[in-house]
């Protein structure tokens, strides 16, 4: 096997036709650090299989080696070597580098009562506080202290409480799964996210011992334990890489299969390339898609799961792009995703902004200045250009723009990118890509 190219910051891109090819996904960067955090909580070891190796796994053990706990690697195996007294403070080194401290909050008050991590980063996309997490785990009976610097927290044993969350967030949800699992008595979360990758936690919290029930209507029952052990898990396949995959080759007019990955975690995806007029051929392993006869516009709002899920829809903007006519696209998590856009239209992309509902009913957004709504307009001439690409996801949109385009592309910024995705510089290279790393 050849060894892997270097992936710096800058990615010089040359369109070379049609993308083609395999790409085997491995598990979902979304999970993968959220069972690291989980398996801190065990009495012994625990391992994770089919992990990718992506920037957001060597920060988040970079924090929990900080902490003391033991990170080993050996390709796609994590082992995490849990200790009995972990420090309690996330160094402030890690502050903005992703959205893992919080969620550490609750492991650590429930193994030694007291924790402090600075303020979360993740991508630049809309404001992403941390209220829900704040006051769920008050909820729980800790005492916290939203500093400057970052949130410090006390508590003897959190206590179960009823939770209801003011809008069913993912990360929300599973700082409360992570912290109510050893609280004292019975936790009842209203209003849970139900993404595939906090069910992923909820099952991986289970198998070390952890009394969860869902429950219909979005209602999480958590049942304190006294204890937790190690389990041992297989990571399924992260479905925003397998649909950034799928898109590449569409919009160059290829075909990429793309292979571990179910199609249950991509459902609402697959039905907007068949209302786009797609080919999308799936079996047990794999899925492919194709647009031979070209691509239909369609009105798309982005949801929580079951709907389309909002780190999809950069992509799909610029499949938007190649269809035949005016797409509308809403974004109604995060009120500022679409900041992405202006690379795009320096790339040929004609699409409009509006903070005004567009496409589907009003969301939390409608009374805001927001500009939450695009209106794309096919067939864009996609050219080549320079962009600085400002978060992981958009990341990609501008490298599958850049494939499609008329003229050859500079990427700047493309750490962001491997946050995100498995060596995204040599599985793109395999497909065909003309791609030269700086
Ligand atoms: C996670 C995913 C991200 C995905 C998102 C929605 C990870 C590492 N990231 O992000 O890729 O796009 O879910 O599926 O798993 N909110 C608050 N207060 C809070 C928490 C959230 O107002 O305390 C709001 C957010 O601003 C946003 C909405 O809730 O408008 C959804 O955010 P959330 O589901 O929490 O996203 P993350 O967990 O940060």
């Amino acid at each position: 096997m050849e060894a892997a190219p270097p992936e710096t910051g800058t990615w010089a891109i040359q369109p070379a036709g049609p993308l083609v090819g395999d790409v085997r996904v491995r598990g979902s960067k979304n999970a993968v650090t959220k069972h690291l955090v989980a398996a801190i909580m065990g009495g012994r070891p625990s391992t994770i299989r089919n992990a990718p190796e992506v920037g957001d796994v060597d920060i988040t053990s970079q924090i929990l080696e900080s902490l003391g706990v033991g990170i080993e690697r050996a390709g796609s195996l994590i082992t995490v070597h849990p200790t009995d007294s972990p420090a309690p403070m996330v160094p402030v080194e890690f502050t903005g580098l992703n959205r893992i401290p919080i969620l550490l909050l609750g492991p650590l008050l429930n193994l030694v009562g007291e924790a402090f991590v600075p303020l979360v980063g993740g991508d630049q996309i809309g404001r992403r506080p941390v209220d829900f997490h704040v006051a769920a785990l008050k909820a729980l009976g800790a005492e916290i202290e939203v500093r400057d610097d970052g949130v410090a927290a006390k508590a003897g044993r959190l206590r179960g409480a009823k939770i209801e969350l003011p809008y069913p967030s993912v990360g929300a949800t599973e700082s409360v799964l992570l912290s109510a699992v050893l609280a004292e008595g019975k936790t009842v979360l209203k209003n849970a996210a139900t993404e595939p990758e906090v069910t992923e936690l909820a099952l991986f919290l289970q198998r070390m011992g952890a009394s969860i029930e869902l429950q219909p209507d979005r209602r999480i029952v958590i049942e304190g334990v006294e204890h937790l052990d190690g389990a041992s898990t297989t990571l399924e396949g992260d479905r925003i890489e397998a649909w950034s995959y799928l898109c590449a080759g569409v919009v160059t007019g290829g075909e990429v299969r793309v292979v571990g990955c179910r199609q249950d975690r991509m459902v609402t995806a697959i039905n907007v390339l068949h209302r786009m007029g797609a080919r999308v051929d799936v079996t047990d392993e794999w899925t492919t898609a194709s647009a031979a006869d070209g691509l239909h516009p369609v009105a798309v709002s982005t949801d929580t799961h079951p709907g389309f899920m909002t780190d999809w829809q950069t992509p799909l903007m610029v499949l938007l792009s190649q269809a035949d006519g005016m797409s509308v696209l809403h974004e109604t998590v995060f009120e500022n995703r679409l900041v992405y856009v202006p690379a795009l239209q320096q790339m040929g992309v004609e699409v409009e902004l509006f903070s005004a509902c567009l496409g589907g009913p009003a969301c939390r957004f409608h009374e805001t200045n927001n500009l939450h709504s695009a209106v794309v307009k096919g067939v864009s001439a996609l050219r080549g250009a320079e962009v600085n690409v400002p978060d992981v996801r958009a990341g990609f949109s501008s490298v599958i723009a850049a494939a499609a385009a008329d003229g050859p592309s500079t990427l700047r910024g493309i750490h962001h990118l491997e946050r995100g995705y498995h060596r995204p510089a040599e599985q793109l290279m395999s497909l065909g890509l003309d791609l030269r790393t700086a």
